[in-house]
């Protein structure tokens, strides 16, 4: 089903989601990936701390960026109905294995909107690397349910580690889509129900890392009234330098 969605925005409109497809981001995904693998990922050791601050600086690879200000990539979301698109916080990774760095992390149930509160045709633009075949049946991708409904906010229940999570009840499994693409990107609508697959039985030697960014629309009518709100701030630690002050 998700092969009909690339370059498809009737199927966007549709479902809240579509693939989107073209050489330069092909290329540039393969790319990213060896500059993960190559530079980034063999940085690693035993400290999951280092572990997860050097997947943060990954953040800032400039391959990524090529990938997420492509041009006709942002013509297709214009077409998807992001009239104006500006950036809505940082690029965001999600490292998925069962390794330490990960332990086995991943989000449950749930909107992006939430976790916005920007424009309501904003979208998620995502795409994927990881180091096994895509098609491995017990891939680390994500699930989106294609039942969409269009700017509307599901019942959440709180867990643990504060997020809110929709109920698996109110989802029926048939209507769950695996998406684990390897040469385009996935294009949501905020409002898409997703999460990610987690799988405690794939070898610790396996991960994913999920590359996102979000663009809203500057022309929202209801983001004007709410007068350009984001839940996205910028935080600086003003301490962090200290323990270095006489050792520099
Ligand atoms: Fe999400």
């Amino acid at each position: 089903m998700i092969q009909k969605s690339i370059n498809n925005p009737v199927f966007f409109k549709k479902y809240g989601f579509c693939l989107y497809y073209n050489k330069d981001i092909k290329r540039n995904i393969s790319l990213i990936k060896k500059k993960f693998t190559n530079n980034f990922k063999s940085r690693f050791k035993s400290s999951q701390n280092r572990n997860l601050n050097i997947i943060k600086r990954f953040n800032g690879e400039i391959s990524i960026n090529k990938i997420f200000f492509d041009k006709n990539l942002l013509n297709f979301i214009k077409k998807l109905g992001v009239k104006y698109p500006v950036q809505t916080g940082p690029v965001v990774t999600h490292y998925s294995s069962n390794d330490k760095t990960s332990k086995s992390y991943g989000l449950g149930l749930h909107q992006d909107w939430p976790s916005m509160c920007t424009s309501i045709n904003g979208v998620v633009i995502w795409f994927n690397i990881n180091n096994y075949n895509h098609q491995h049946k017990n891939n680390l991708g994500l699930q989106l349910y294609k039942n969409f409904k269009k700017n509307y906010l599901f019942k959440t229940l709180k867990s643990k580690n504060d997020i809110n999570f929709i109920s698996e009840d109110i989802v029926e499994k048939n209507n769950l889509i695996d998406c684990n693409p390897k040469n385009e990107v996935l294009i949501m609508s905020t409002f898409c129900v997703h999460r990610t697959i987690k799988n405690k039985n794939l070898s610790k030697k396996y991960w994913r890392l999920g590359i996102s960014a979000r663009f809203d629309d500057l022309r929202c009518k209801k983001w004007n009234k709410n007068n350009y709100v984001s839940a996205y701030s910028t935080s600086v630690n003003r301490d962090l330098y200290k323990k270095f002050f006489h050792s520099l």
